[in-house]
């Protein structure tokens, strides 16, 4: 039965034109399941179109007309049990029975059987006729199509090539016209069977953007990335719902922004990160005092602002940082806005401290404070997170020793700090406990070498080492 399609027998039930359709010899198969019945009383049919679909435990197949003509009565319903010789429908021949059209006896079904193409074969393939794929002998016969109306764009579906989906052939055709992968439907037909509701279900979807087929989603990533990598390989797709309960949430509005902006920068920027440690024993000792003294005043004074103003004074010493690649010139800026990262509810915000050169620790540590509130309620403006020279990155408030910060483009530096901790540290004549602080520094490639990178990183060491310097 696998992979043929017997054209129904026929006999003639008056002299005139009506016509009993049965169904033809399927071999060895006895009580098959009737499991679509294609056409309806009042049906115009042509000769060889597909009138019913009979399933066994091992293959579908379709049973074609013997003859074109208009279907009078129907003789199966969904369920019935077919043999060879059951009545299907009785038809009025369109050219009465002397002139039967010519034979033609098999059509493949490949719903079940093994020598099937695999789903992603067929589904790919989206026009040559079904006997193709499965090397059934009539590949010529003539195979009524349904025109398609919103076909998908080609695509290989990526779902895991053992699942066969639960379809009959006229779906599976279907599915194959309109570029549907049948492994991404839902079935909601008995048994999960997937009708042809839901094949049109699943494109009007598609087509609305209320989901994507695997493989755009495989494409998506590169398209974000600034088009496809040629030679990398699709992204992985894995069914994890086969290895335990999961649950499917939409990132938010910010991640997807900031992400797509981390994947263009990491891609694009050639990255190089040098690690420092600075000693902020007497810095921390001084931040502490001042807050004590200034309790009163509501300001608190962190860390992060002295690290914006000693960046300012690392960037006046070494230009090229405070700077962007624009084509084949650097554009040096003469002003200090810097930004920092500020971990929100929603993702991660970038607001930027204009003019930090021309402000004091107090001011900086008063607006950081502001704008990270701003951040968290979600209320920064454009205005807010525009502009920036160079970024902090601190996770000093959180732990860590080093990490990649990722450059914010089009800056060309970045400044990732992390937890300070007492360490010993030598002094020439013993160890002694200092606070240290960890420094990543990452930039890009394009526009710093690296020995101006260590140099900025040992510069920064030494003004958190002793603020003094800022004033140099
Ligand atoms: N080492 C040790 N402790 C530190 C520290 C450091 N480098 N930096 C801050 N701390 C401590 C502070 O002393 C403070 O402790 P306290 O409450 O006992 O006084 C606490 O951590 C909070 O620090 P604070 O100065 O109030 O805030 P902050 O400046 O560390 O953080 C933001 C402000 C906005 C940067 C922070 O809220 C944030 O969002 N950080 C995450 C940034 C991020 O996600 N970066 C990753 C990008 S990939």
């Amino acid at each position: 039965m696998a992979g043929r399609r017997q054209r129904g027998a026929r006999r003639e039930t008056t002299s005139m034109a009506l016509v009993e359709v049965q169904v033809p010899d399927i071999g060895d198969f006895k009580d098959v399941a009737v499991i679509e019945v294609l056409v309806q009383p009042g049906d115009t049919v042509k000769a060889e179109q597909s009138l019913i679909t009979v399933e066994s435990d091992k293959a579908s197949m379709e049973i074609p007309s013997s003859h074109a003509g208009v279907i009078k009565e129907l003789k199966v319903k969904v369920g019935d049990k077919v043999s060879q010789g059951s009545a299907i429908a009785v038809l009025e021949a369109a050219q009465g029975v002397a002139a039967p059209p010519p034979a033609g006896e098999a059509r493949p079904a490949p719903a079940s059987q093994p020598a099937a193409a695999p789903p992603s074969a067929a589904a790919a393939a989206p026009e040559p006729a079904p006997a193709a794929h499965a090397g059934a002998e009539l590949a010529s016969q003539p195979v009524e199509r349904i025109p398609p109306t919103a076909a998908l764009p080609p695509h290989e579906p990526a779902a895991p090539k053992g699942r066969l989906p639960h379809a009959s052939p006229s779906v599976r055709k279907l599915a194959r016209e309109l570029g549907v992968p049948l492994e991404e439907v839902q079935g909601t037909g008995p048994k999960g069977r997937i009708t042809q509701e839901d094949v049109q279900g699943f494109v009007k979807k598609v087509m609305a953007g209320e989901v994507q087929t695997q493989a755009q989603k495989a494409k998506a990533p590169a398209q974000a990335g600034g088009g496809a990598l040629p030679g990398l390989l699709p992204w992985p797709q894995v069914d994890f719902a086969k290895f335990g309960p999961i649950e499917r949430k939409d990132l938010s509005r910010i991640k997807k922004i900031s992400g797509a902006n981390l994947h263009r920068n990491w891609v694009m920027i050639p990255h190089v990160t040098n690690h420092e440690d600075a000693d902020i024993t007497e810095l921390e000792a001084f931040r502490v005092q001042l807050n004590k003294e200034n309790e009163k005043s509501g300001v608190k004074v962190t860390m992060l602002a002295f690290l914006i103003k000693a960046c300012v004074a690392a960037l006046k010493k070494f230009p090229e940082f405070n700077a962007s690649l624009d084509g084949e010139q650097l554009v040096l800026k003469q002003y200090y806005h810097i930004g920092f990262a500020a971990d929100t509810p929603n993702g991660l915000v970038v607001p930027v401290i204009k003019d930090a050169d021309k402000k004091g620790v107090l001011q900086i540590a008063k607006e950081t404070a502001e704008l990270a509130a701003k951040a968290r309620e979600g209320k920064l403006s454009p205005a807010d997170m525009s502009g920036g020279c160079f970024s902090i990155s601190s996770l000093g408030g959180i732990g860590g020793t080093y990490f990649t910060p990722i450059i914010n483009a089009p800056e060309v530096a970045i400044l990732g700090v992390c937890k300070s901790a007492m360490k010993p540290v030598w002094d020439g004549t013993q160890f002694v406990p200092r606070l240290m602080l960890p420094l990543s520094l990452s930039w890009d490639h394009r526009v710093i070498d690296g020995a101006s990178a260590a140099r900025f990183n040992a510069y920064l060491a030494s003004v958190l080492a002793d603020f003094r310097r800022v004033m140099l």
